[in-house]
């Protein structure tokens, strides 16, 4: 059985997993649409497939099992309803979208179709995840410090609020993320935000957002990001709960429970995994997707209420808060 896959957008992320997808022997990408006609021509010669100049023309030109959206947060929408109609799986590179709305519109089509979908949260396929799970061994976490310190990425949308969402919507959702899945459910978040990024003014995304979590069980979060910096300085989590703390990053996990420091090395397989689980529910071959898109919707719920409550000022409660 070959898994028929098209691309809608063509740019950084999309090369990724078109590398991740091609190494794959029983998936074919036969279809690239990118509204940069250069840019969808370029991937579709490296995939052997064929370029076309909107996600409408790929459904219509090509005969697909599922479609990754690889598009900027502004681009999302009409792309998944439109795959959702055409009855395909979707994958869906994170955020999920600009703000909540887009994205429970997609979510309730996905519901309707009870169709297979997957969201780029590929840290839940790291390794070191599973471990920090493990040394928990059930302990309830009672403070989590998440933070995403960055340069700005070199794609032009991403400075732009009305284009990208801010950098809470954008990076440091793989943080809340992580801190959904080892701690829970929030019930309550307020922020403060301060500042641009380098050269920027009014429109732009903020330069810093530091945030303050409840739980929906009591626990304490605090999450901080910028992209103030010429370099990724860090992105991770951090849990303590009693008598442990544990520092999740991309490449680390670090143990502490009194008796020094314990490193587990993350073997970084995470990438391929996200894209192997989501081609083996689409042939009805496995069950590891871990990120389905009503998931995802609770994280990017909590990643929008972030940016509203730094932007208002004002406390915002979630669902069941
Ligand atoms: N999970 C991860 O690790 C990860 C890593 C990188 C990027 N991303 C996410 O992937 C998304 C894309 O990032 P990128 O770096 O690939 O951006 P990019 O700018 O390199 O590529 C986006 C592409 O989408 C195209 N596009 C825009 N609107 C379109 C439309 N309506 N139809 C078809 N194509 C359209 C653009 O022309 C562009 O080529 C972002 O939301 C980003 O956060 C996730």
């Amino acid at each position: 059985m070959t898994c028929h896959i098209g691309f809608v957008g063509a740019g950084n992320v999309a090369a990724r997993h078109a590398r991740v997808l091609s190494g794959f022997p029983d998936v074919r990408i036969t279809g690239v649409a990118d509204t940069d006609a250069a840019r969808a021509a370029r991937l579709a010669r490296e995939c052997g497939a064929t370029p076309y100049d909107s996600h409408t023309a790929l459904l219509r030109g090509e005969r697909l099992d599922a479609v990754y959206v690889c598009v900027p947060p502004f681009a999302h929408g009409s792309i998944e309803l439109d795959v959702l109609a055409a009855g395909l799986s979707l994958f869906v590179e994170k955020p999920l979208a600009l703000d909540e709305e887009t994205a429970l519109r997609v979510a309730a089509a996905a519901r309707d179709r009870r169709a297979v979908t997957a969201v780029g949260h590929h840290w839940r396929y790291m390794d070191v995840v599973g471990e920090a799970r493990r040394r928990l061994d059930g302990r309830p976490v009672r403070l989590a410090l998440g933070v995403w310190l960055d340069k700005v990425p070199p794609v032009p949308w991403w400075t732009r609020r009305d284009a990208s969402g801010g950098q809470v919507i954008e990076q440091a959702v793989h943080v809340l993320d992580l801190a959904r899945l080892l701690v829970g459910e929030v019930a309550e978040v307020s922020a403060h935000e301060s500042g641009y990024p380098p050269d920027q003014a009014e429109g732009a995304v903020g330069a810093a957002t530091g945030a303050l979590l409840r739980f929906r069980d009591g626990a304490a979060g605090i999450i901080g990001a910028t992209c103030l910096l010429g370099w990724k300085h860090r992105a991770g989590l951090e849990v303590y709960a009693e008598g442990i703390a544990l520092r999740i990053s991309e490449d680390r996990l670090v143990i502490d429970s009194g008796r020094g420091h314990e490193v587990v090395t993350e073997p970084g397989d995470a990438k391929r995994r996200v894209d192997r689980a989501f081609v083996d529910a689409v042939l009805r071959r496995g069950e590891d997707v871990r990120a389905p898109y009503e998931d995802a919707l609770r994280t990017h719920r909590l990643a929008c209420a972030v940016a509203r409550a730094a932007v208002s000022g004002t406390p915002v409660t979630l669902d069941g808060g």
